[in-house]
């Protein structure tokens, strides 16, 4: 579904991105994992489209990306890092904005705020300021919003940052259900027990190289000592790199 071929983004003598590629295909989550600084926004934000790259292609579909006004463009759906909310308007105020940027209104987008509210768990709460809201909840409403226009690719940069543990599983459980509607996800973050859960397939990235493109079992076996053990992402550093993982 996604396919992005030798990415690469400088800015001006520091390579943030060098030479990525990998594939996501239909109901399968990828985990972009790297600590910060790795390069995952940056990746994230070439493939929405918020960013040129220097080098390399995204494919959506087997077909490239050709600039901003692809419709392609459209089956792409991002929950960016920060937040972009505004705190004085309603749930539902928030999410006609959001509609309104993909041309949606009328029955359409009422029939899409519904869905996407009620599948983030915030129907009851669609009349509140956002204001009112806890981290968990904006957090929940910025996934809706990145989700109305129901794209088949989603990007979600750090979903979880700030996020109370129940907000966490619930965020976990709407993915593991847009997993099933066949969604294509790709997921940054610097947590492993974030990609253990959710990721079919997990790529490290730390200065913007690709350091392992795997399944959990296969970081697991590389991984030695670690067969039984909780694999950390400390520990996964230390064997593909031979150094520890800065902070
Ligand atoms: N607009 C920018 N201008 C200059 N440097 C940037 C810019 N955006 C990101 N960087 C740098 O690129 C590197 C990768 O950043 P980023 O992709 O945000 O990492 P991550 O999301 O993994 O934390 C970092 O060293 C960061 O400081
Ligand atoms: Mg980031």
């Amino acid at each position: 579904m996604l396919t992005i071929n030798h990415l690469r983004k400088s800015f001006g003598s520091l390579v943030a991105v060098d030479d990525v590629s990998f594939s996501v295909e239909r109901g399968q989550l990828i985990g972009l994992l790297g600590p910060n600084g790795a390069g995952k926004t940056t990746t994230v934000s070439m493939v929405a489209g918020l960013l040129t790259a220097d080098k390399g292609e995204v494919l959506v579909g087997g077909a490239a990306l050709q600039g901003d006004t692809d419709p392609k463009k459209r089956k792409i759906g991002l929950v960016p890092q920060d937040l972009a909310l505004y705190d004085e308007l309603s749930a539902r105020a928030n999410l006609r904005f959001f509609g309104a940027l993909y041309d949606l209104s009328g029955a359409a987008l009422d029939k899409a705020m519904a869905a996407a509210l009620q599948l983030v768990g915030l129907a009851d709460r669609e009349r509140d300021l956002v204001k009112t809201f806890s981290g968990g909840m904006k957090r929940r409403l910025n996934l809706a919003a990145g989700l109305l226009h129901d794209p088949d690719i989603l990007l979600l940069d750090e979903p979880t940052v700030g996020v109370d543990p129940q907000s966490r599983n619930a965020i976990f459980d709407n993915l593991e259900e847009l997993k099933r509607r066949g969604k294509a996800l790709l997921y940054t973050t610097h947590y492993m027990e974030e990609v253990e859960r959710l990721a079919d397939r997990i790529i490290v990235i730390d200065h913007g190289k690709v350091i392992a493109d795997d399944t959990l079992s296969g970081l697991q076996a590389r991984t030695p000592g670690l067969g039984g053990e909780r694999v950390t992402l400390e520990s996964v550093f230390l064997t593909l790199t031979g150094r520890s993982l800065r902070d």
